[in-house]
């Protein structure tokens, strides 16, 4: 049973998923973030707060070496690999995107593999447009805008802490 199909049974739960992309679709380049805006690091944490996230074994790891256990002793956290050896105290190991518990609602965190296999089952999208084009070896998914109607933007100017004008966006599946 796909992950949509175990959702329908539970029709109030929602499949969000949160991404900082440049205007060029940059997610990331050599496993870091191409930018210094630490207002939107600040907006990820605080929306993932006590949630469940489900993120891909690089990103858990480039969280995990800026932010220690942090982030999974504030959250529940699905680790997808597909190698059966990996092992991580307070996470749940998952080798398949089914086997995620879609009985509540669930965060989906990156990276790039991640959001490409998981697009087609969000019903949001948590994206914070960082205003610069990049070169990077990470993307997300194009947004379709037949698909993607944006239901609210809040504008940031570049300041002292954070390198480029950014905007909080939110789409929702049409
Ligand atoms: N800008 C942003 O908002 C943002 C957000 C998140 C991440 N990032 C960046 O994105 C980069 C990582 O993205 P990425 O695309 O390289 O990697 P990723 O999506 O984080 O992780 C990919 C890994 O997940 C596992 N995986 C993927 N699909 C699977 C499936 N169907 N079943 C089982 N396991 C599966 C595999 O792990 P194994 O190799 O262990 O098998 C795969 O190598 C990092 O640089 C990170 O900083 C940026």
């Amino acid at each position: 049973m796909s992950i949509f199909e175990k959702r329908m049974a539970y029709t109030l739960v929602m499949i969000s998923m949160i991404a900082a992309v440049s205007e060029n679709g940059v997610i990331a380049r050599n496993g870091a973030l191409p930018w210094r805006v630490p207002t939107d690091v600040q907006y990820f944490l605080d929306k993932t707060l006590g949630k469940t996230v489900l993120t891909g074994r690089k990103t858990f790891e480039t969280i995990v070496a800026k932010r220690g256990s942090s982030f999974q002793s504030d959250r529940r956290v699905y680790v997808l690999t597909r190698d059966v050896s990996y092992t991580c105290s307070d996470v749940t190991i998952l080798h398949d995107i089914a086997d995620v518990d879609t009985t509540g609602d669930v965060w989906v965190v990156g990276g790039g593999e991640i959001y490409g296999e998981m697009i087609e089952d969000a019903d949001r999208l948590y994206i914070t447009e960082i205003h610069t084009v990049v070169d990077g070896d990470t993307y997300f998914p194009a947004i379709d805008k037949s698909v993607w109607h944006e239901i609210s933007r809040e504008p940031h100017k570049a300041d002292t802490q954070n390198e480029f004008d950014f905007d909080f966006i939110i789409y929702e599946r049409k």
